[in-house]
């Protein structure tokens, strides 16, 4: 592990961190952390491994498990689609392009906007609360919150997702009484839940023995949301670059514009990675060859 650390560690110099939400700016652009969860609960961390981050689009699809918890399917993809885009992970572009203007998978944001307004709840905090304690109840840990300084940083400087959410309420996605702002707000909270590269491993672990927790023998997921659940981390968890994911990587995962990444090895490991450092698509560029040096040497590939 350590030689993989620090072989990638050099190419957070060819990325830099997120700097559209002025918090994110401030992250150590050389941190690089991993965490490996095996299903016998042995576990396997280097580098950064306990540094705390927001898990921005990581938490996508954890809203998507429990939209489809509380509403099923049906509901949930009448408002999203199944398909990539090919475009950036903020795009506007195919929503006006292709009928009927519904977004094109729930983990650009776009789509999780849209999955976000089937949160139930009665308010921001409610709904805010229950994907927190969502997130606690899979990741094992009560102590996660969720950072208020980096979701007012991106509540303040929102203006692609404010159009985005205007748009889908325009196209009829977002009911005629959704408040877009406070959709807006249980997005950005959530975006913003803080979690190290252990809560991401333990969640992961869960998500490849198909909802099974292999450390207590507790079903706590649904297997057919979780198959849902990952198939979208492999079709669209790297956004538009997840071709090549899956032709240098093969397994399913899910990054997030703080540097975190998500990733399952089906049967056999969660895994969590930090680094902030993002490449052009919005993912760590470290984690990414990190994960990749890993899945070449171990023969992760699914195919
Ligand atoms: O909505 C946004 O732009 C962020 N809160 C999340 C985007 C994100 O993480 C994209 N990931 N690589």
């Amino acid at each position: 592990m350590p030689r993989w650390l620090e072989d990638c560690r050099p190419f957070a110099h060819n990325g830099s961190p997120a700097a559209y939400i002025p918090e994110l700016a401030k992250a150590p652009k050389e941190a690089l952390g991993v965490t490996l969860l095996a299903t016998d609960g042995s576990t396997i961390s280097g580098g950064d491994s306990s540094q705390m981050f927001t898990m921005q689009s990581i938490s996508k699809v954890f809203t998507l498990l429990l939209a489809l918890m509380s509403n099923g399917e049906e509901a949930v993809f009448a408002k999203v689609g199944m398909e990539p885009t090919g475009d950036d992970f903020n795009s506007m572009l195919k929503l006006e392009l292709v009928e009927p203007g519904i977004p094109f998978n729930p983990l650009i944001n776009a789509g999780a906007i849209a999955v976000t307004s089937l949160i139930p709840g009665i308010d921001v905090m409610d709904k805010t609360l229950r994907i927190l304690e969502f997130i606690r109840y899979l990741a094992g840990d009560e102590n996660i919150g969720y950072n208020i300084a980096v979701s007012s940083s991106e509540a303040a400087t929102a203006y692609r997702n404010r159009s985005l959410a205007y748009f889908l309420k325009d196209n009829d996605v977002l009911d005629a009484q959704t408040d877009v702002e406070e959709l807006l707000s249980v997005y950005f909270n959530h975006c913003a839940i803080e979690v190290n590269c252990h809560h991401l491993a333990r969640m992961a672990l869960i998500l490849a023995h198909g909802g099974l927790d292999p450390l207590t023998n507790r079903q706590l997921l649904p297997r057919r949301y979780v198959q849902i659940a990952k198939t979208f981390m492999l079709t669209c968890g790297m956004y538009n670059a997840s071709g090549e994911f899956a032709i240098k990587v093969g397994i399913p995962a899910k990054s997030g514009v703080a540097g975190g990444i998500m990733a399952v090895v089906p049967g056999q490991y969660g895994i969590g990675i930090i680094g902030p450092a993002l490449d052009r698509r919005g993912n760590s560029i470290a984690g990414v060859r990190l994960l990749e040096a890993m899945s070449v040497e171990c023969d992760w590939s699914i195919f």
